[in-house]
């Protein structure tokens, strides 16, 4: 399988193939994160690519809102058109290598990207990020995919054992408002420590 690494994910924003990237913020993440009150919670959001949710949090108030990113075409696209975003809330390195403690952490095709061997060390990063009261929450495709990968897919019960061995209380709901391609095809994941 082709590696997965840092310099994989920075040829493909070099080479402008990035077919994972809607434009703009999935609006099921967006309803999720208008009904929180409490705009001062930390958000980290892993493998942001070109950071759409991220910039749309910082510019609604959610000021402590981190992107964790590896690929540096990524990250600079990003500061290019969101000069206003803390460079110093822009993490340019492994998601697996963040230290720190968030209230939320919000996952968007960050999951099907990673290697499915490394699904555990994720689930396992993720609950070391966040505080007892904090959670994982977001999209997740909703069946495994017949090519090769990424990205790379799972069922329900699949990542309900996943996340069910990190976390005490994992929910997993049929995504009613993805984007028409990806329609009936998502789960909306929320996982509390
Ligand atoms: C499929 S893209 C999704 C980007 C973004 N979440 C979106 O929905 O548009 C996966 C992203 O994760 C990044 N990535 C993959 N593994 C990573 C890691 N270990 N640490 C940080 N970023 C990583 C890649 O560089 C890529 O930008």
């Amino acid at each position: 399988m082709t590696k997965l690494d840092a310099r994989y994910w920075q040829s493909r924003y070099q080479e402008g193939h990035t077919p994972w990237d809607i434009g703009y913020p999935a609006p099921a993440l967006l309803q999720y994160v208008e009904q929180l009150e409490d705009k001062s919670i930390s958000i980290l959001i892993p493998g942001a690519g070109f950071g759409h949710e991220a910039a749309w949090l910082y510019d609604h108030g959610f000021s402590h809102t981190w992107i964790c990113e590896w690929a540096p075409s990524a990250v600079e696209s990003f500061k290019m058109r969101h000069p206003n975003f803390p460079s110093e809330q822009i993490l340019c390195q492994d998601f697996f290598s963040l230290t720190g403690l968030y209230n939320l952490i919000l996952e968007q095709t960050f999951f099907s990207a990673i290697d499915p061997l490394n699904r555990e060390d994720y689930a396992r990063k993720c609950r070391q990020l966040l505080q007892m009261d904090g959670r994982l929450a977001g999209l997740l495709f909703a069946h495994p995919f017949e090519t090769p990968g990424p990205p790379f897919g799972a069922t329900r019960v699949q990542y309900e054992q996943l996340f069910s061995a990190f976390f005490s209380q994992v929910s997993l709901r049929d995504c009613i408002d993805s984007i028409k391609p990806r329609e009936g095809r998502e789960l909306f994941l929320e996982a509390r420590p």
